[in-house]
């Protein structure tokens, strides 16, 4: 099993580190069969499997369901599972019983908590209490609305800087990763060489330590559309649904069940 040591020695000889987030038994399994480095349960679960518009209504208990799912599918890989929305905003005695809960009843490796300023804090404490923290800036989806929309970040002079300062202090503050998103090559790649912590970026080049991306973007299976940042290698919202309207038609026309999916017995033995 993956570690810190073992990550920030993956960074030094450049080996990259793949993460793929994960929701459910079936794409855990496949993740871990993949030999994926890492699994995140992303708090993108709320959009992607529960319909949600954003990450903001993902409760504690949502995590803790999904990361228990994933842990039954993949008993050997690195999972990463998110803290979700106000779950380590509040209060630290707050902070640290939900961080408790999601460690404890997923049987994570770390915890994963997006921001810097106040968020430092609850780095420094869940470190020290024994639960490793990955960090996240850049795009952070729970702050959306205060970030004016999904797009880009650190692009001006101000805000490159903030980043990297804000890199820094996570990384000083205990964190084994830093996840970036949606930034600009050039700041990902400069932040990337300043830290001894991983970067692991999604939509953040290449000039990174690893990449991470979303389950059902990498597959095109149940999203509509996809940001520039993704890659699909393959389209199951075509395919599933050929899949899906084969069995209605041939159920439709009596095609579905054929003799080879039907039991049989003696006639003999039915009641007269
Ligand atoms: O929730 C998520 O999927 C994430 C990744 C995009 C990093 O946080
Ligand atoms: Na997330």
């Amino acid at each position: 099993m993956l570690n810190k040591s073992k990550l920030m020695k993956m960074k030094e000889e450049k080996d990259k580190i793949t993460m793929l987030t994960s929701y459910d038994y079936p794409s855990a399994r496949m993740a871990e069969e993949a030999e994926t480095d890492m699994i995140l349960v992303g708090d993108s679960l709320g959009m992607v499997v529960l319909g949600y518009d954003s990450t903001i209504p993902v409760t504690v208990n949502d995590m803790v369901h999904h990361g228990k799912a994933v842990r039954r599918g993949a008993r050997n890989t690195f999972v990463v599972v998110d803290m979700p929305f106000m779950s380590y905003h509040v209060s630290m005695e707050d902070t640290l019983k939900n961080a408790k809960q999601i460690y404890q009843e997923t049987e994570a490796q770390a915890l994963k908590v997006e921001g810097a300023g106040e968020v430092l804090h609850t780095i420094e404490s869940l470190t020290a209490a024994g639960i490793p923290v990955v960090g996240h800036l850049g795009l952070t989806p729970q702050s959306v609305n205060v970030l004016g929309g999904y797009k880009v970040q650190g692009k001006d002079k101000e805000a490159a800087y903030q980043m990297i300062e804000d890199a820094k202090k996570i990384q000083e503050a205990g964190a084994m990763a830093l996840v970036l998103e949606c930034v600009p090559k050039e700041l990902a790649s400069l932040i990337t060489e300043q830290l001894t912590i991983p970067t692991i970026g999604i939509g953040a080049g290449a000039e990174v330590d690893g990449q991470v991306l979303v389950y059902h973007d990498i597959l095109k299976y149940g999203v509509d559309r996809l940001p520039k940042f993704v890659k699909s290698y393959f389209n199951g919202n075509e395919h599933l649904i050929e899949a899906v309207k084969s069995y209605v038609t041939e159920v439709k026309s009596g095609e579905f069940p054929g003799e080879e999916h039907t039991f049989t017995m003696n006639v003999d033995s039915l009641p007269k």
